[in-house]
């Protein structure tokens, strides 16, 4: 299925990548990057889970209290239907810019990927949750650009613990996390047009250059 975002006159973009890889560090520049390009547009940094104050509710629940598997992803994708309807299409109908940290990609590394249910029913509810109608033809809602920042699990396990206290997730260990970063890898293989490869072992100044030469070119 083709992807929708093109249709709205917003544009929407998400940052991917395993827990300590350095995403959150560069979205606030990338946010601010884009102000400077686009003065006139309206910026919304968001996140997932969460992101509506009910998606808030649903990701203390999600990072601290342990799950069936399938409750998990299932409140993830609530989480996201929320976000999705109360917050994203309405900013992007109006012609705004979207920045999520986190999106569909995530459900499909950490739920697929890293707990092992099966990519056949993440499908059914990305199919569920994201399916618009745009005249005659059906679109799978996604972002228009993804940004994926790639690291080595072990290396990613080295700088969380250095910086913070785990959550449910960051307490996982590295098996959970290769696996998470090969499906992160197979998604981005499927839609290269739509994802960034950004490779986190390269220093800040290196990743900022690269997410501004992106940002030019938009
Ligand atoms: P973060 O937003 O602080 O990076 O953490 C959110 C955590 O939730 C992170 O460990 C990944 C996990 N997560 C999933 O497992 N599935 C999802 O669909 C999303 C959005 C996040």
């Amino acid at each position: 299925m083709k992807t929708l975002t093109h249709h709205y006159p917003g544009t929407f973009f998400s940052f991917e990548g395993i827990d300590g890889a350095g995403k959150s560090t560069h979205i606030q520049y990338f946010s601010e990057e884009l102000a400077c390009r686009f003065p006139d547009k309206k910026i919304i940094l968001t996140r997932e889970p969460g992101g509506t104050p009910l998606g808030e509710k649903l990701r203390q629940s999600l990072l601290n209290e342990s799950m069936d598997i399938r409750t998990e992803a299932l409140l993830m994708f609530a989480s996201r239907q929320e976000h999705l309807s109360t917050v994203i299409e309405p900013a992007l109908m109006r012609g705004d810019i979207v920045i999520s940290d986190r999106f569909t990609d995530s459900s499909f590394a950490y739920q697929c990927g890293g707990r092992g249910l099966s990519i056949r029913d993440l499908d059914v509810l990305e199919t569920w949750v994201q399916t618009r109608q745009y005249g005659q033809q059906t679109f799978l809602l996604q972002p228009q650009l993804t940004f994926l920042f790639d690291l080595s699990a072990e290396v990613a396990q080295q700088r969380r613990s250095a910086t913070r206290n785990p959550d449910k997730f960051e307490e996982l260990d590295v098996d959970f996390f290769n696996r998470v970063r090969n499906e992160y890898l197979r998604r981005a293989s499927q839609s290269p047009e739509r994802f960034v490869m950004i490779d986190s072992s390269h220093s800040i100044q290196d990743i900022q250059q690269q997410l501004k030469t992106c940002i030019a070119k938009l």
